[in-house]
């Protein structure tokens, strides 16, 4: 079975094609084609909605045709075309919709409204073979939640961030330290060559019981720093860059910590831990879940850094997933710009879904 995917909900325009292999146990992508829009939002220092809709459309088409030529099918050999339906910027997630519900429609071929969050809590089971159940750590710059993965469409919420997703955290800081939108993997970069400990940054949450994030503080105590250095060096940002890190890190183990013992309680063991979102490319956070786990005994995986930022592979895949199990969509399915992978949790409230 081979099924298109295309991503819009965010500023990544993406279309892949995924085909199943080992009966459906895994898959491999014949595709993926992403066109970042980040040059055209750089400017305004974050995504403008009406910006990121306007580009999909432009992009969105040409990127179809070349997913399909690059996986050497035609959209009579698709047995299914998915999008992600939601949470994201409504006007980008039209776009996507609209079009995966025509091709569909005109090939005569089942629609998969995907769950963005979804996709990237199931990418593990396409990169790594990975059985249910599991604990799923999403982390990007719209969204911070552990979830625990049981089965397709069956997830728990075991804690998101109360305030600002993670790497909405990290493009903050990065921008105080003059770096461009989006600043976090330069922030990584520069925190290489800084001292972690000189600054005594907070570690909001950590050590309270439950498995929530909360990373504003944590964000204005750094702007609290600056304000008393005055003007920075080069040294200072160095060193502001990796003790910021090294706090985002400590309270990212502690929440993950909690949240796998809560898993543990509630349903037994899980056969690993996973990470998705821009902000999972993080060494520094990878090499600290990898000592987290190996504590424990957990697997940890890490999918590689292309398919933990948006893509259309992970969306494909959450649809294969989602066709074998027979769960298609009617076309009147209606946009979710906000989503939550729970919904008896109080995702919502938070709106980062
Ligand atoms: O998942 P993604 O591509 O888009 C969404 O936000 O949905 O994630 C982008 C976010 C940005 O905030 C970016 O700064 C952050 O992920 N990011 C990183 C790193 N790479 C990307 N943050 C910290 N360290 C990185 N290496
Ligand atoms: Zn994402």
């Amino acid at each position: 079975m081979r099924v298109l995917g295309l991503e819009t909900t965010c500023d990544e325009t993406a279309a892949a094609v995924v085909s199943d292999i080992l009966g459906g146990e895994s898959g491999q992508i014949l595709s993926n084609e992403v066109l970042s829009q980040i040059a055209r939002h750089a400017a305004y220092g974050g995504v403008v909605p009406e910006i990121a809709a306007r580009a999909h459309i432009d992009a969105l088409a040409p990127l179809i045709v070349r997913a399909l030529a690059h996986a050497k099918v035609d959209l009579s050999q698709i047995d299914a075309v998915a999008a992600a339906a939601g949470p994201g910027l409504i006007g980008g997630v039209l776009v996507g919709l609209t079009a995966a519900k025509a091709l569909a429609l005109a090939a005569g071929k089942p629609f998969i409204a995907v769950n963005h969050l979804e996709a990237h809590a199931l990418t593990a089971r396409l990169t790594d073979r990975l059985d249910f159940p599991y604990v799923a750590l999403l982390i990007s710059g719209g969204h911070t939640q552990l979830v625990a993965v049981r089965d397709v469409g069956e997830y728990r919420r075991l804690g998101s961030t109360v305030d600002d997703a993670a790497g909405e955290a990290f493009d903050k800081v990065a921008k105080m330290l003059g770096l461009p939108y989006p600043g976090g993997p330069q922030l990584e970069s520069l925190a290489l060559e800084g001292d972690p400990q000189r600054f005594d940054l907070p570690r909001p949450m950590l050590g309270r019981p439950g498995a929530d994030f909360s990373l504003s503080g944590l964000k204005s105590a750094a702007r609290q720093e600056i304000l008393k250095l005055g003007a920075l060096g080069e040294q200072d940002k160095r060193d502001l860059a990796a003790s910021f890190q090294a706090a985002i890190v400590d309270v990212l183990v502690d929440r993950v910590r909690n949240g796998l013992r809560m898993f543990g309680e509630a349903s037994g063991r899980a056969n690993g831990l996973v990470i998705g979102g821009g902000v999972g490319a993080n060494n520094a956070i990878r090499r600290a879940l990898t000592r987290l786990c190996a504590e424990s005994g957990l697997r940890f995986i890490s999918p590689p850094p292309n398919l933990c930022s948006d893509n259309g592979a992970i969306i494909a895949w959450a649809g294969l997933e989602r066709l074998r199990r027979g769960l298609t969509n009617d076309l009147a399915f209606a946009p979710r710009p906000r989503w939550p992978l729970d919904p008896s949790s109080s995702d919502a409230h938070h709106g980062k879904a």
